[in-house]
């Protein structure tokens, strides 16, 4: 009302007239539109396997229904289809069966509903659902069946070994999805020490696989830092922990005295080195005991006296280091010394301490001078 008597006041009549014709069409449309009879659809994703309900209902009408029928386009059947009919007498497939379609709808209640159980990737495509009605004959609506495939989600150790080279840390791969899925990474405060490339594959299943790469110099500053893999699909998002691994050889051997008699092999190496314990002349005598990375020497007896070793190892390398045992005769005092050295197979060996260690009296001990070291502790590395 407004309207015209602002256009009554201030538009030259002819404009007018055209618009209390736009006005009355619409309204008549709007007035058809509430009472016009009509078919209920809707579109439907489903995952793969699962089970479709293809909604369809028909609405707003009294006319005696004849028949609801459903066709079908789809990746397998690419021609318009008409495969499933229902009427009074209840539901028959036309072009062959497909058990796995059933009538899950009311003919009473104009409820044309299919449902669709292990949903293939064949089936992709879009249903039409006409409902036949008298006098005024077939009323249709489209209902499109999307199918997506979750993909399965794993993060992969690249097994870096340290080095100064940029190297693949890891990987994390979405296999199989549809559509494709994002895969990234959240490497929280390792910031620009690591990069992340991408990359994708078609594959014949018509899914996508998704690889995302984690790039970085492999220090040991990095090592142990934790990440996350996010990848982003149909499915709430999926998320993977990962903790960086830089992989290194043991880098030293060192014997340390624990406690009164027992002495402890120590090491750095991922993965953690296995210590053995053995002795230069054969197997350890029956008062030395090895239990991992210690060495308990249990009674003070001459059976002692000799050269031990402890070996740490891992696949990557390994160090040694020595330590010398003497229990003079007659005597309660046990003097050892360690050789604090890295070997290898032509090594020189080289006292790095030298002292004694008195067991039983409460004499404090005594430094005997130290030999030079040949080589400096540390330097001799192997690397296997
Ligand atoms: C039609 O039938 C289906 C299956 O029984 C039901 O889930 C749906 O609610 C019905 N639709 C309507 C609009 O009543
Ligand atoms: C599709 O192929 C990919 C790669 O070969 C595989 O990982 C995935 O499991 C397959 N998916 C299906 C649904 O067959
Ligand atoms: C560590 O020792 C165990 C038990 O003796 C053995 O099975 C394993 O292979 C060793 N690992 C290495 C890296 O030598």
């Amino acid at each position: 009302m407004e309207l015209r008597s602002l256009s009554a006041s201030s538009f030259p009549p002819c404009y007018c007239v055209k618009r209390r014709l736009v006005l009355l069409t619409l309204v008549y449309l709007l007035s058809c539109d509430v009472k016009a009879l009509q078919v209920i659809g809707g579109s439907v994703r489903v995952v793969l396997g699962g089970t479709a309900v293809l909604p369809c209902k028909l609405i707003d009408t009294a006319e005696p229904l004849h028949q609801i029928s459903w066709q079908r386009k789809t990746r397998e059947k690419v021609q318009t289809d008409n495969f499933y009919t229902i009427q009074t007498s209840g539901p028959v497939f036309v072009n062959g069966n497909d058990r796995r379609f059933q009538f899950i709808g009311s003919f009473k209640d104009n409820n044309g509903t299919l449902q669709l159980t292990n949903v293939l990737l064949k089936d992709e495509g879009v249903y039409t659902c006409i409902f036949t009605v008298f006098p005024s004959g077939n009323h249709k609506t489209e209902i499109p069946l999307t199918i997506f495939v979750l993909p399965s989600v794993s993060v992969k150790d690249e097994y870096p070994l340290e080095g100064k080279e940029e190297r693949l840390l890891a990987t994390c791969t979405a296999a199989g999805s549809r559509p494709p899925a994002e895969v990234s990474w959240i490497t929280g405060s390792l910031g620009d020490k690591v990069r992340a490339t991408r990359s994708s594959t078609q594959n014949g299943n018509d899914t996508t696989t998704t690889i995302s790469s984690l790039l970085g110099v492999p220090t040991k500053e990095i090592n142990r830092q934790k990440v996350r893999c996010v990848v982003k699909s149909e499915a709430p998002e999926i998320s993977q922990d990962f903790t960086i691994q830089i992989y290194f050889p043991p880098v030293e051997a060192k014997i340390v005295e624990r406690d009164q008699d027992t002495f402890e092999c120590l090491t750095e190496a991922n993965p953690d080195a296995n210590v053995t314990w053995s002795r230069s002349d054969g197997p350890l005598p029956q008062s030395a005991e090895a239990d991992g990375g210690k060495l308990k020497l249990q009674s003070i007896s001459s059976d002692l006296n000799g050269l031990y070793q402890c070996e740490a190892s891992n696949q990557y390398g390994k160090k040694h280091s020595q330590l010398y045992v003497h229990v003079p005769s007659g005597s309660c005092t046990v003097c050892w010394v360690i050789f604090g050295l890295a070997l290898i197979a032509s090594c020189v060996v080289a006292a790095v301490v030298y002292y004694f260690k008195f067991l039983r009296n409460e004499e404090s001990p005594q430094r005997v001078p130290t030999s030079e070291p040949e080589e400096a502790p540390g330097e001799a590395d192997t690397n296997i």
